[in-house]
């Protein structure tokens, strides 16, 4: 079988567990590149046999069948725009990031003037496509919460003079619509954009943030109410050894994403 192309955008605690899986991989095998910014310390943890990128002029040369970004809201801003432009798929982990309108609306023109396509993978969450079957029914309230334990949240509680380390009970850091919560929280609340963007928009989201020393690791509680039904769905993630505040399945899906992209069966 063909050997695939991807460009890892970003070498941090997702982007190097996505990587190992990829270079297990067989059927099909990937040749990898990573771009990350010419100073990043990260540069030194790729592997042998990546290609090292610094810029869009690179990864137009490599030629990738499909880019990766796992670094951050400010990376798709820096490289979104001009990947899509190149007609390159783009599979985006920092979906928080889209709730800017701004800049969802240069992603979608550059998608759409290029031929490249924006996907979305489910990361540290399931059901999304329950949430996209109810999105457009009559009434549905949608509501997410995030807890996770005070490891996740050491700089927030800190801000609110609370000392993460003797934490002895729950601590709400934030309600409000999933807009707000992603602009918030970049690097936690891409789960509520998913949300958003399967379901309701942004706005349709009701969002609670808690940080809670009895967490049983990463959860995440969705429920959706509608004239189609009920669900109600708890996962509890373990967080990444690398990332707490980063759940440790996120490679998992970009892998499971991945394979999806490329088999001849899509399971929508
Ligand atoms: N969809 C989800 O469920 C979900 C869950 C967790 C995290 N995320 C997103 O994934 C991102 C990465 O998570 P992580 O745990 O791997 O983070 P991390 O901090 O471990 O790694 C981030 C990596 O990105 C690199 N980077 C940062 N800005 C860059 C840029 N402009 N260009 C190139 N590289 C850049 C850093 O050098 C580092 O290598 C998070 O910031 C978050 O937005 C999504």
């Amino acid at each position: 079988m063909k050997r695939r192309r991807i460009v890892l955008i970003g070498y941090g605690a997702i982007a190097a567990d996505l990587a190992a899986r990829l270079l297990a991989a067989r059927e099909p095998a990937y040749d990898l590149a990573v771009l990350l910014g010419a100073a990043s310390p990260s540069r030194e943890r790729v592997p042998f046999g990546c290609a090292l990128l610094s810029d869009i002029e690179g990864v137009a040369a490599f030629a990738p069948d499909l880019v990766v970004e796992a670094a951050g809201h400010g990376a798709i801003r820096a490289h979104g725009p001009a990947c899509l432009g190149l007609g390159l798929p783009l599979l985006v982990s920092s979906i928080g990031a889209l709730h800017d309108e701004t800049l969802l609306a240069q992603l979608t023109d550059a998608a759409r003037a290029g031929g490249g396509r924006i996907l979305l993978p489910s990361g540290a969450l399931g059901a999304l496509d329950y949430v996209r079957a109810v999105s457009r029914a009559a009434d549905l309230a949608l509501r997410y919460e995030s807890r996770k334990p005070p490891a996740a949240w050491k700089d927030e509680l800190a801000r609110l003079g609370h000392d993460a380390e003797h934490l002895d009970s729950a601590v709400t850091l934030f309600t409000g619509d999933a807009r707000a919560a992603a602009a918030a929280y970049p690097q936690n609340l891409n789960v509520a954009a998913a949300l958003a963007l399967a379901g309701p928009g942004f706005s349709g989201v009701e969002v609670a943030v808690v940080c809670d020393p009895a967490a049983a690791g990463n959860t995440h509680i969705v429920e959706a109410k509608s004239a189609l039904g009920t669900m109600r769905i708890e996962i509890a993630n373990r967080p990444s050894p690398a990332n707490p505040k980063t759940s440790w399945i996120v490679g998992a899906s970009l892998m499971a994403a991945i394979d999806q992209f490329f088999s001849p069966i899509q399971m929508l």
